[in-house]
């Protein structure tokens, strides 16, 4: 069977990063060919501020992506970020119009489309409507309803909505820098799709993605997504308070903070770190005790915020399976454990991206979540029942829908 190829692009705060990936559809597996990175300065809070610069990274990252996959691609699925994307559950419901009252896909997609028309301003637009639940005559808990028999379908749909204009921006991005959009997907979704198992959605989990200026969380019950929540802050806060405390530059205080941070404290070694100032000539000198120091107040702000929002959620008591976290800024060394001590009875792990083969050691980092995970998304799409998302409607069958999302290599 010949190999396709796919690329999922993370336009991030801080990075854009292309991963590229070959895949056997009899595999059902994303065998990474390439990983291509390039900082980015071009969004504020995921959120495009800067079309060139970004334009600029996107085009650098994906063609370092293509120069080690040694191929081209010619379309992307991309994330959309931002404090703007809002989820809302809503309710569809509609009636078995037939005599046999056996329900049809076609019944599922009106039923579906019923929960989707809500009144939106012009200025914003679904990304997702994500079915989570059905209710076939009141029997709720139906995954698939599909060959039931019923007089009266309803469903629960999260439904993911965000401001036209910012994605417009990031649209003009991809198409600017000589590229295609294959889907947009939320990056409240994507990093679940690979970091996360399907037995710990069943059980119920918090996926926890910290990256540079934003951080988002999606929760799990009995396997469905549940809430979703977008906070203003991130590992660069992290960064420019050392930035500050030392008087150095950004980019030194970044170094600092990812090579000697260290989120718990106890029973460690002192060690000496030498820096350039924020001049960038005169040398200076502190320890990894002094750095965690300024770093602990922003780090208990930030566990702070997720408690928050997992409260504020309501679900607290139904994840099991606790929190796996993703992103740049989940890989500050002793974070996990900060988190655990701090948010007590939840268990936390590290999630790095699984189900990969190939050059798997380049792609398998917390921080390629959202990449990776925009590729899952697509392959998942009829595989579990809560991702069978919609907002781009299709009758065929898996295979068909796939043939519209790979490309041909060979
Ligand atoms: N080893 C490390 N230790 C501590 N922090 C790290 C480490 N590696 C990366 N980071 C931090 O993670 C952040 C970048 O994470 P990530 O790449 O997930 O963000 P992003 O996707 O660009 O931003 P966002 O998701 O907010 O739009 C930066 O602040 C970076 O300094
Ligand atoms: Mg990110």
């Amino acid at each position: 069977m010949r190999e396709k190829v796919i690329c999922g692009l993370d336009v991030g705060s801080s990075k854009v990063c292309a991963v590229i990936a070959g895949f056997l559809p009899a595999e059902k597996q994303l065998n990474i060919l390439g990983v291509g990175e390039e900082r980015c300065s071009g969004l504020k809070h995921g959120v495009v501020v800067n079309i060139e610069n970004t334009c600029r990274a996107i085009s650098q990252a994906v063609e370092k992506a293509e120069q080690e996959a040694e191929v081209k691609v010619k379309d992307v699925i991309v994330n959309i970020n931002g404090h703007h994307i809002e989820g809302h559950m809503h309710q569809g419901a509609t009636k078995i119009p037939r005599a046999d009252r056996e329900i049809t896909s076609e019944d599922i997609e009106r039923v579906i489309n019923s929960a989707r028309a809500v009144p939106l301003s012009s200025d914003r637009q679904i990304i997702h409507a994500i079915p989570l639940d059905f209710k076939v005559d009141n029997q709720a808990g139906v995954e698939n309803p599909a060959g039931m028999e019923g007089s009266h379908l309803e469903v629960d749909v999260m439904l993911i909505t965000g401001d036209c204009a910012p994605m417009n921006n990031l649209d003009k991005c991809i198409t600017r820098s000589g590229l295609g959009i294959k889907r947009t997907v939320s990056t409240l979704l994507a990093p679940t799709c690979t970091v996360v198992a399907s037995e710990e959605k069943e059980l119920g989990c918090i996926l926890v993605d910290i990256g540079a200026q934003t951080i988002n969380m999606a929760i799990f019950v009995g396997g469905a997504l549940k809430y979703i929540g977008e906070i203003d802050m991130g590992s660069d806060y992290i960064t420019y308070d050392l930035a500050y405390g030392l008087k150095t530059s950004f980019n030194e205080a970044k170094r600092i903070k990812e090579d000697f941070g260290c989120a718990v404290t106890d029973n460690i070694l002192e060690t000496e770190i030498k820096y350039v100032g924020v001049d960038g000539q005169s040398s200076h000198k502190t320890t990894n005790k002094e750095v965690n120091k300024i770093i602990e107040p922003r780090v208990d702000d930030i566990i702070d915020l997720i408690a928050e929002e997992i409260a504020s959620s309501g679900h607290q008591q139904m994840v099991p399976s606790g929190i796996i976290l993703s992103g740049g800024g989940s890989e500050l060394k002793g974070l996990d454990e900060a988190i655990r001590r701090k948010i007590s009875n939840f268990q936390v792990r590290l999630g790095r991206p699984r189900n990969i083969k190939g050059k798997e050691d380049r792609a398998n980092s917390p921080k390629y979540a959202t990449a990776v995970g925009l590729m899952e998304y697509i392959m998942n799409l009829d595989k579990e029942p809560w991702m069978s998302d919609v907002s781009h409607a299709s009758h065929g069958g898996f295979w068909d829908k796939l043939k519209a999302w790979f490309e041909e290599v060979f």
